[in-house]
């Protein structure tokens, strides 16, 4: 395992290496993270998930990404597969089952809808992490319920101890453990989503705040 320092809110990065320290802005806390999956890896699985996904031969293809976590990755996934010959259209869903807590809620909310038609078209659903399931659970089926073709699930991250409902993504970059991770779009309370890397938090007793108390 490798331990990062990260800073915030404003970044000092030591030239080639992450040794640096971040200061939460909920506490003053010094915080490190721990690499689980890092750029490289996460690099090269990219390239691998999408010669994976051309094989699933996607005809007239829509790339809906889940806002918010899923952005690094998708933006990512969507060069890899750029390389891999495919050329999809891009679309955006922001659900949120979350509300500041490390625990789900269990209800999945729609704060921002896919605009595009979905009708007759294979769809590329991409979120960060599969977890209880219900987030890409709730989207296949808002997207099947409109008329897809076809809806193939791309996650970065199976936790698979979690899940709550049965859903088995159809691309998966890496399983990962069941802790809470942060790093490449995900967050905590809004920080480490700049982070090039899947980590872990070492967080102490003084961390409550980090999450709204919850
Ligand atoms: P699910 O609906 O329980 O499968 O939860 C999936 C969503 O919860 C993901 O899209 C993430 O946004 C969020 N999530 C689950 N686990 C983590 C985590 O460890 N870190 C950050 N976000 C997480
Ligand atoms: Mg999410």
């Amino acid at each position: 395992m490798v331990w990062c320092g990260v800073a915030w809110p404003r970044a000092v990065r030591a030239v080639g290496t992450f040794r640096e320290t971040i200061t939460s802005r909920m506490s003053n806390a010094s915080k490190r993270v721990r690499v689980l999956f890092d750029e490289a890896a996460i690099a090269k699985r990219n390239d691998e998930l999408a010669d994976e996904i051309v094989a699933a031969k996607p005809e007239n293809l829509l790339v809906v990404a889940v806002l918010k976590g899923s952005f690094m990755f998708a933006a990512d996934l969507l060069r890899s597969l750029h390389r891999a010959g495919l050329s999809p259209q891009v679309e955006f869903v922001h659900l949120s089952s979350y509300r500041n807590s490390t625990v789900s809620s269990g209800q999945v909310e729609i704060l921002r809808d896919v605009q595009s038609e979905v009708r007759g078209r294979d769809v590329l659903l991409v979120d960060d992490i599969l977890e209880s399931g219900r987030t890409v659970v709730f989207a296949k089926d808002l997207l099947m319920a409109r008329g897809a073709k076809r809806v193939l699930t791309a996650v970065l991250l199976e936790k698979p101890g979690k899940r709550a409902v049965t859903i088995d993504a159809d691309f998966v970059g890496f399983t990962c453990p069941d802790v809470f991770v942060v790093g490449y779009g995900m967050d905590a309370a809004h920080a480490f989503r700049q982070l090039p890397f899947v980590g872990l938090v070492d967080y102490d007793s003084s961390d409550a705040d980090l999450f709204g108390g919850t």
